[in-house]
């Protein structure tokens, strides 16, 4: 039986990039999909029936089921008819994926209010806006999938101080979700995608290479780990009845691999038995706790991948292999 054999989902932002990808996959597994997109520009203005449109065709090239919404996530009602038309498309609703996205880029002490509301509209209320009435339906029913995009920008993007906060906000959220749901056999999982779309063509460098080569990165990523289809296969499987098992989790899909992302742990602690002073603290942090203090943080996992040795990596099959941290419980 296929993974996702009679499962339904909702995709926002499906219409396109790393969406797009993901619908299909999801559509090849089995499952029947809504597929949510306003078809907006990257900015989030105007509207577009096109590209959802396109990928239902290509849904039902595969044999599967599809639907189309040109609803805004960013809208409490219409997120609300969203979830209302899976379930009387379809007769239930088993899987959400939260990709709709915008970026409206710019440093902290320039942003105007209007491009701070616009993207936590839509990353960070748009997922509020889903799971509030999905999750009230997978209560109900007992058994639901929730997979939400966040970003590798939330670890502090210095550009993207309303997109850090926006994905920051949908870790915070899916925690919250995953442990208010776990008792009903629902999951929400973080996935932190990386994939060469127009999101990516919107970079300084990106442009760079267009005026020397006469392509967007996009064009090229077909195929290559840059794909924004690699990501994908994870969240098919997180959508899965086989991955149970895990909630509450972030991940990274970075080229054709994917990294369990930590989750915060304590580092260092001062400790007394009675109250300090702040005198009595800055002595004692000087003394104890700076030398433990670590940099500011990054955005590191792409990297950090990059540096493992060689000789820590377990095989799996050809071209596959395994790395886990040292000192960790077997
Ligand atoms: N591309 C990357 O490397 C990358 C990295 C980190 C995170 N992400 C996240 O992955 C997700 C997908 O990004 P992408 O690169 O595929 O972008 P994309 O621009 O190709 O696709 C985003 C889609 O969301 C739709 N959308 C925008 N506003 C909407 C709204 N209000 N309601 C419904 N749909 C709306 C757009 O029409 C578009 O089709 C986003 O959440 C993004 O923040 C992407």
């Amino acid at each position: 039986m296929a993974l996702l054999e009679g499962k339904t989902a909702l995709v926002t932002g499906g219409g396109r990039g790393i969406g797009r990808g993901i619908v299909l996959s999801l559509a090849a597994c089995g499952a029947s999909v809504v597929i949510n997109d306003l078809g907006a520009s990257l900015s989030g203005e105007g509207r577009d029936r096109g590209p959802a449109e396109q990928v239902l065709a290509e849904v039902q090239a595969l044999g599967a089921d599809g639907a189309i919404n040109g609803g805004s996530v960013a809208d409490y009602a219409s997120a609300n008819a969203m979830v209302e038309q899976a379930v009387a498309t379809f007769g239930r609703l088993d899987i959400v994926v939260h990709a709709a996205g915008v970026l409206r880029d710019r440093m902290i002490f320039n942003m105007t209010e209007e491009e701070w509301d616009a993207v936590i509209a839509v990353h960070l209320k748009g997922l509020f806006n889903v799971l509030r009435p999905a999750t009230a339906l997978m209560r109900q029913q007992k058994s639901g999938r929730i997979i939400a995009l966040a970003s590798g920008s939330a670890y502090g993007d210095p550009g993207q101080p309303n997109y850090a906060a926006a994905k920051a906000g949908i870790i915070g959220l899916s925690y919250s979700t995953a442990n208010a749901m776990a008792k009903y056999g629902v999951t929400c999982n973080v996935v932190l995608p990386t994939g060469t779309t127009r999101m990516i063509d919107s970079k300084p460098e990106s442009r760079v290479i267009f005026e020397k080569t006469g392509k967007w990165p996009s064009e090229a990523a077909k195929g290559t780990p840059k794909d924004p289809d690699n990501v994908a296969p994870l969240v098919s499987f997180l959508a899965s009845d086989r991955a149970g098992g895990v909630n509450g989790q972030v991940f990274h899909s970075h080229g054709f691999g994917y990294t369990l992302v930590d989750q915060p742990r304590i580092l260092a602690r001062l400790d007394s038995t009675s109250a300090w002073t702040p005198e009595q603290l800055a002595a004692a942090f000087e003394s104890f706790m700076a030398k433990d203090v670590p940099p500011r943080p990054e955005l590191p996992f792409g990297r950090e991948v990059d540096r493992i040795d060689p000789a820590d990596w377990q095989p799996i099959d050809t071209g596959r292999r395994y790395w886990r941290r040292a000192g960790q419980p077997a």
